[in-house]
C-alpha cells in the first residue's frame, strides 16, 4: 500500500541492521505517521499488547519477527538453554491478546521450526527466514482474497448496470492489520483499481474507533470512495437499500464457520441477514483455528480495560488527546470482540477461494486438516 505515494508494508526488518524490526505505531493515525523501531522480546510484546501494532495477521507477523528477535537474544546460549529461552518468549507473546489466532499460529510455526535444527547458529538464522516467510505469505494471501473477493463486486456491479457498489465494513480488516493489501479491503481496493464504482461505509468502531481513523485513512491513500459512519447506522442503511453487501474480517474462525471479530460484528451480521444483505467474512488460513467447534461457547474474548471506552482519542490542534466521556464513578466495560454464528455468514473469502461457513466448505478447501 503506498502511503504519500511510496511503498510501504507494515512490518519490515530495517535494512542496515537487520536485528533491528520496523513497525508503523498505529497509535496515533491518521494524525501521525510514526515509525518506531523493535529490538528486544519486551518492546515487541509491548508493541502487540498496547496496540502499536494489531489487526489479526499483523500481531501473527509481529509475534513471527517477536521470535526472530528473541532468537537474537539468546544467541550466546547452547541448544536446550536456547529453545527453553524462546519457549518462554512464546509464551510472553502469546499472552498478550488472546481472540487473534494468529499469534498463536506464528509462535507455534516458529518453534516448530527451530526444533528441527541442531545448531543454535543454524536457529537464528531459521528464526529471521520463518518470520520473514510469515509476513510474506500473508500479504500474498491477503492479495488472493483480493482476487477472489474481487469477483463477488464485480457480480453486484454487473447486476446493478455499473451503478455504484456499496460495501460496509467494520473496524479495521485492512492493510494496517495485516502486512499489506488487507483481508477486507483487499476485494474493494482490487474493485476500484478494476475501475468498478465502490463504495465504502465505514463503521466508524467503538471504543477504539479503528474503522474512523485507520480504514477511513487507508481508503484515503487509495482514493476510495468512502463514508464515516457511527456505528449503529448499518441497520438503517440497509433497510434503505443502501449497502449491496458486507466484508468484514475476522480474529478467528472456527472450521465450522463461526466468526469471531472486532464487537459489533454480530449486530451487522443480524440486520444484514434480517435485510437480505449478503454478509462476507474475508480471511487468511492463518486465522482459523482448526481445533474449535463452537465458536460462542469456545473462542477467548480479550476483555481491555475500560479506560478505552470512558475515553476517546482525536487531534486538537497539534496535540493528539484522550478525552473523558463518561461520569467520573461510572464503570466501563470492554469486550473487544464479539461472535457471529456461522449461519448469518453467507460464505468465507480464504486465500484458496471461496468457500460456504460450514464445517464441509471449509474443509473442502483445506482438506489436509481433515
Ligand atoms: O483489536 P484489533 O484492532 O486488533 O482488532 C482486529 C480488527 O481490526 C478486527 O477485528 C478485524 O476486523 C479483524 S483483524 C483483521
Amino acid at each position: 500500500m503506498k502511503v504519500s505515494g511510496r511503498h510501504y508494508r507494515t512490518i519490515w526488518l530495517q535494512e542496515n541492521d537487520p536485528r533491528v524490526v520496523r513497525i508503523i505505531d498505529q497509535r496515533d493515525l491518521p494524525h501521525r505517521f510514526v515509525i518506531e523501531d523493535l529490538s528486544t522480546v519486551d518492546e515487541a510484546a509491548r508493541a502487540i499488547a498496547e496496540m502499536h501494532v494489531r489487526g489479526a495477521g499483523l500481531i501473527g507477523a509481529a509475534a513471527g519477527f517477536g521470535m526472530y528477535i528473541a532468537a537474537l537474544e539468546a544467541s550466546g546460549l547452547a541448544r536446550e538453554p536456547f529453545l527453553d529461552a524462546l519457549e518462554e518468549a512464546g509464551r510472553q507473546l502469546r499472552a498478550t491478546r488472546p481472540t487473534a489466532v494468529n499469534l498463536e499460529w506464528a509462535v507455534r510455526r516458529q518453534l516448530e521450526a527451530l526444533r528441527a535444527a541442531d545448531r543454535v547458529e543454524t536457529m537464528v538464522r531459521i528464526a529471521r527466514a520463518t518470520a520473514q516467510e510469515i509476513a510474506d505469505e500473508d500479504a500474498e494471501h491477503c492479495r488472493r482474497i483480493g482476487e477472489h473477493g474481487l469477483v463477488l463486486i464485480e457480480e453486484i456491479s454487473r447486476r446493478k448496470g455499473g451503478a455504484r457498489v456499496n460495501v460496509l465494513t467494520h473496524c479495521n480488516a485492512g492493510w494496517l492489520a495485516f502486512v499489506d493489501y488487507g483481508t477486507a479491503t483487499a476485494p474493494i481496493y482490487a474493485a476500484h483499481d478494476a475501475g468498478i464504482d465502490v463504495h465504502v461505509w465505514v463503521d466508524e468502531t467503538r471504543p477504539r474507533n479503528q474503522g474512523a481513523r485507520l480504514t477511513a485513512w487507508e481508503l484515503v491513500h487509495h482514493g476510495v470512495p468512502h463514508t464515516v459512519v457511527a456505528d449503529n447506522t448499518g441497520g438503517h442503511l440497509m433497510q434503505h437499500g443502501e449497502v449491496d453487501l458486507v466484508i468484514t474480517g475476522t480474529d478467528r474462525t472456527t472450521f465450522t464457520g463461526d466468526v469471531a471479530n472486532k464487537i459489533g460484528t454480530y449486530l451487522k451480521a443480524l440486520a444484514a441477514h434480517d435485510n437480505g444483505v449478503p454478509f462476507y467474512v474475508a480471511l487468511p488460513s492463518s486465522s482459523f483455528d482448526w481445533t474449535m467447534r463452537d465458536g460462542v461457547a469456545e473462542i477467548p474474548i480479550e476483555q481491555r480495560e475500560g479506560g478505552e471506552v470512558s475515553h476517546i482519542r482525536g487531534r486538537y490542534e497539534d496535540r493528539i488527546l484522550d478525552v473523558r466521556l463518561t461520569p467520573e464513578g461510572s464503570p466501563a466495560a470492554n469486550f473487544a470482540f464479539d461472535v457471529t454464528p456461522a449461519r448469518l455468514v453467507t460464505a468465507l473469502i480464504t486465500e484458496r477461494g471461496i468457500c460456504d461457513a460450514c464445517e464441509e466448505g471449509v474443509l473442502g478447501l483445506y482438506p489436509e486438516q481433515r
